[in-house]
């Protein structure tokens, strides 16, 4: 199966649906990037300003490496939260899965694991993926379990990976591999032992 690349809606499992990020959607990131308790869990140490911001969000239609949407409600219409895939690696097939809920009353509602879901699908089906991993902080219990229900094992802890400001905190590196592989897999053996 061939990497397809391309910058369209994932689609929508009823309650949600992950479109392409726009420029709707930069207003609430810009806050969300800047909330002290998203940005712990994200690792991310430094505050941004407004135009350092829109560099990023225009550089986004142009890289080959990133792709990004926003999680917009059905109901609603409301901008909730974003996934992305970054260090997206054409020749080894796989991508890291981040995913941000910024509005605090979408928390803890399952929206997070469904997403990841959804997105882990849209990108083994349609976009060639292989591998899909994500590297969580130790102490982000909520992010690891939204993995784990998604489907992501744990594949191991790097120790002290990362500085946080204050303490070193490990990093767990959960991961998922597409279904097709399984399959794949399966028929190989399945040939290699009844080989006569
Ligand atoms: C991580 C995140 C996406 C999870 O989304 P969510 O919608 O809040 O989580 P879900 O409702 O899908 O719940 C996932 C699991 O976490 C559990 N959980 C919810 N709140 C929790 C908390 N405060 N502590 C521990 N577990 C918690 C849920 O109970 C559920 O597990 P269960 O079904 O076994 O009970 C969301 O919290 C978030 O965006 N956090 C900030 C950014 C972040 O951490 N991103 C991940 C970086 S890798």
């Amino acid at each position: 199966m061939t990497l397809v690349l391309k910058r369209e809606d994932v689609g929508s499992n009823g309650v949600f649906r992950l479109v392409v990020f726009d420029r709707r959607h930069v207003d609430r990131t810009f806050l969300w990037f800047n909330d002290s308790d998203l940005a712990r869990m994200l690792n991310r140490r430094k505050s941004i300003d407004l135009a350092e911001h829109m560099r990023w969000f225009e550089s986004l239609k142009d890289r080959q490496d990133c792709l990004y949407w926003a999680i917009e409600t059905c109901d609603e219409n409301k901008h909730i939260g974003n996934v992305w895939l970054r260090d997206i690696d054409p020749e080894h097939r796989k991508a890291e899965v981040s995913i941000l809920i910024g509005d605090r009353e979408a928390l803890g509602k399952g929206l997070g694991y469904m997403a990841v879901e959804l997105l882990t699908e849209y990108a083994f089906n349609h976009l060639g993926l292989h591998r899909l991993y994500s590297n969580v902080l130790a102490f982000n219990t909520r992010a690891r379990r939204a993995f784990e229900k998604a489907g992501f094992k744990l594949e191991g802890r790097l120790r002290q990976d990362r500085w946080l400001g204050d303490c070193y905190e490990d990093i767990l590196i959960m991961g998922k591999l597409s279904f097709t592989t399984g399959v794949a897999a399966f028929a190989f053996a399945v040939c290699v032992c009844f080989k006569p």
